[in-house]
């Protein structure tokens, strides 16, 4: 049985129906309870920050992916989080296979989520469980919603960052590959097939999607800044990943 923490999120919602597809048992774990079973999936309430459920739902688990990450609070909370899961997956006595999504470049860059979800990778490597971890680059999904952020204002900030963004459902089938196999330590890392501006991404989203804002060449500054600008999120030397931003928006946005 594989147990998904963050089930209900961009990527969890796409990588439980690929492994109940290969014939897996999925037990998916959310905060809120949801609709009992569909299919080969099971869903569980549980809560990561305060504990209550994870016995039960760690409880028989031989892979357990770890998507779930408090990403609408820069990551607060997600190290005492992963210690919590690997306490209650050592409890259950089975040592389970312990497979985490991270980011590329999360070691060498100093961006208060990337930190933290660092000190995560290094919980899941001290856990002494068997474990995997796939880092990825960002995903259209995430550039597309602070793309639409950012087009909130007729000024729309455009920095000429580069980034090598992923399509989620690539992440998700790697990931439901990953799950199925032997644990693999840190797997290779997984990068989209181009490089791309912030500048570039923006172009292209306002055609698709019919807006016209003016973009604006908005400096950023400081540590984080220069990581960004460096590329330290890029992995160009894994291009894997075969959908391009244009076929995105194209399948998004219909033009
Ligand atoms: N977006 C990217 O470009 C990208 C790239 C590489 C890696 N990643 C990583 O991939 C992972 C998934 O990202 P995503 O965009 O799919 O996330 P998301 O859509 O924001 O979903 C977050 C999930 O975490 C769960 N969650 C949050 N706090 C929880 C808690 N205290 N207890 C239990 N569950 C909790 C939520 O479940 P409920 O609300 O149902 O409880 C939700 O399913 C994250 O670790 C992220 O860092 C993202």
């Amino acid at each position: 049985m594989i147990l998904v923490t963050g089930a209900s999120g961009t990527l969890g919602s796409m990588l439980v129906p690929l492994l109940t597809a290969r014939g897996e048992q999925v037990r998916a774990l959310s905060r809120h309870r949801r609709d009992g079973s569909v299919g080969s999936c099971v869903w569980v309430a549980g809560d990561l920050d305060s504990g209550a459920g994870l016995d039960e739902a760690v409880d028989g688990a031989d892979v357990i992916v770890h998507a779930a990450s408090n990403t609408r609070r820069q990551g607060k909370g997600d190290t005492g989080a992963a210690w919590r899961l690997i306490e209650a997956a050592k409890r259950g006595g089975r040592h389970p296979h312990l497979l985490y999504i991270s980011i590329v470049g999360v070691d060498r860059h100093p961006m208060k989520y990337y930190r933290t979800k660092y000190e995560v990778e290094q919980a899941v490597e001290g856990s002494g469980l068997p474990f995997t971890i796939l880092r990825t680059t960002q995903w259209f999904q995430l550039l597309d919603a602070f793309l639409g952020v950012a087009a909130k204002s007729p000024l729309m900030p455009a920095p000429g960052l580069p980034f090598q963004p992923l399509d989620a459902a690539e992440a998700a089938a790697r990931l439901a590959e990953l799950a199925v196999g032997a644990p693999a330590g840190r797997a290779e890392d997984m990068g989209g097939p181009e490089v791309l501006t912030v500048r570039d991404l923006a172009r292209s989203w306002l055609a698709a999607t019919g807006k016209h804002r003016v973009l604006v060449p908005l400096p950023l500054p400081g540590k984080v800044g220069r990581a960004f600008r460096d590329g330290r999120h890029n992995a160009p030397e894994h291009k894997v990943g075969k959908a391009t931003w244009a076929e995105y928006l194209a399948g998004e946005y219909g033009r």
